[in-house]
């Protein structure tokens, strides 16, 4: 795919990572010999403003009964997502008896919350094993992809929706034309979707480049969003910034001409433009900033090995596949990485094959550096591993810039 998955014109080519794994493909030494790589660069439109992966795994390959991301292992994001609840049902924008959709809802962190409060909801996964912590805990679940075909079979069966909700998982559907037309279908007239991704504007600002990987197929701006939806007779009426995931922004939208527009769509989309966030240029910028964050990052790890450091990881997120294999970062830089989540324990990274350890032998272990991979949770993991940094430990981060904590 070489054209705009939204205006069909062709790209403009920006960053080439050279050949990645799945972001969340960790892996079984016996597994190795049978990886799957694939080229991951990015493009951007001059038309819809939309910035893009160039190519990207299948959806299926990504999305399954063995998916290793599990929403509720931040605590500060169960927070946040009751945080989401609460603005959703104060909204003004629902019915009286509300029906909630939520496209993506994982191990059910968002929608759980509207089934506690008794709303009429569905939860829409198809990835079964998260799917199924949400079945458990009560939530009304359907494992499917949202597409127009899903939208359908949801209208004929529980009715239209009030609010369409969404986090971290729009700017996963490579067929986002189908996902905007299934939006527009399943919405009362008076109905709202309301999502939030990680926000374009952070990732330039701060060249978190690592916000680039399979799943990500989008890095959505407040413009390309207007352009996006307006293709299907939708609107923004509302932007609020998000501190999640280093910076996220909340959108939210309806049918045109049904609301009136709050005036943090046009100071947005103006700070964008200051921002250039529409312009090409900003995008070959951001390139050069990445490259040279790499060979910072190299510099780094390499003083630290040659003066005969002891050098881990902390959080193997998906985030780190790109920066590992992109800075080509193994066992040769970097011993372990510590994780919570048990399906990746005793696992390797994707690509990469650094060993995944129990976070619970971190300070056993006694590293001298730590490189923060899930630097979007600095407060909540600082906190947790205080002794860390009591004991003469120092983390490593590598957003906004290189630097030693
Ligand atoms: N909303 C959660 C989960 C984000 S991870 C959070 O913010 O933490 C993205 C989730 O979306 C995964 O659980 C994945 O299985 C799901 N997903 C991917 N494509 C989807 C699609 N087309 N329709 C619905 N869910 C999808
Ligand atoms: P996140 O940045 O949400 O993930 P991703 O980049 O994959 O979308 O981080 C989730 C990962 O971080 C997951 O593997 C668990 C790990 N983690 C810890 O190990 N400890 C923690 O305290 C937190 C919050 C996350």
């Amino acid at each position: 795919m070489n054209n705009c998955r939204v205006s069909g014109k062709p790209l403009n080519l920006i960053n080439d990572f050279g050949d990645q794994p799945l972001g969340n493909g960790f892996i079984e030494n016996k597994d190795i010999n049978k990886e799957y790589f694939y080229k991951m660069r990015t493009g951007f439109c001059e038309v819809s403003k939309m910035f893009q992966l160039i190519e990207q795994p299948e959806p299926e390959q990504m999305f399954h009964d063995n998916y290793a991301f599990f929403s509720s292992t931040s605590n500060y994001m169960k927070e946040h997502f009751k945080d989401f609840h609460s603005f959703v049902s104060n909204s003004g924008y629902l019915s009286e008896n509300p029906f909630v959709v939520e496209i993506g809802c994982n191990d059910g962190i968002l929608i759980k919350n509207f089934k506690d409060n008794n709303t009429s909801h569905l939860g829409i996964e198809p990835s079964s094993n998260v799917a199924r912590i949400a079945k458990e805990l009560g939530v009304n679940i359907l494992e499917k992809f949202f597409d127009v075909e899903c939208s359908n079979y949801v209208r004929k069966e529980y009715g239209s929706a009030d609010a369409i909700l969404a986090a971290n998982v729009i700017c996963h559907i490579p067929n986002i034309l189908e996902l905007a037309k299934g939006v527009k279908n399943l919405l009362k007239p008076s109905g709202v979707m309301i999502f939030e991704e990680p926000y374009l504007g952070d990732v330039i600002k701060k060249t978190s480049y690592d916000q680039i990987y399979d799943e990500h197929v989008f890095l959505f701006s407040a413009i390309s969003v207007q352009y996006l939806f307006n293709k299907v007779g939708m609107e923004l009426i509302d932007l609020i910034p998000q501190k999640t995931h280093g910076g996220s922004m909340r959108y939210v939208l309806a049918h045109k001409n049904y609301y009136e527009i709050k005036s943090s769509v046009n100071e947005i989309i103006n700070n964008e433009i200051e921002q250039g966030l529409d312009k090409l240029e900003t995008f070959q910028k951001f390139n050069q900033n990445v490259i040279d964050s790499k060979k910072q990052l190299l510099k780094l790890l390499e003083e630290l090995k040659l003066n005969g450091k002891k050098v881990v990881g902390y959080a193997a997120t998906s985030k780190s596949t790109t920066i590992l294999n992109y800075c080509g970062i193994s066992t040769n830089l970097i011993e372990h990485i510590y994780d919570t989540t048990p399906l990746k324990i005793g696992k390797l990274t994707p690509g990469t094959h650094i060993p995944l350890r129990d976070h619970r032998y971190f300070k056993d272990d006694m590293p001298e550096y730590a490189v923060l991979f899930a630097w979007n949770h600095a407060d909540e993991i600082i906190e947790k591993e205080q002794s860390f940094l009591n004991n003469g430990g120092k983390w490593i981060f590598f957003v906004p810039s290189v630097k030693i904590l």
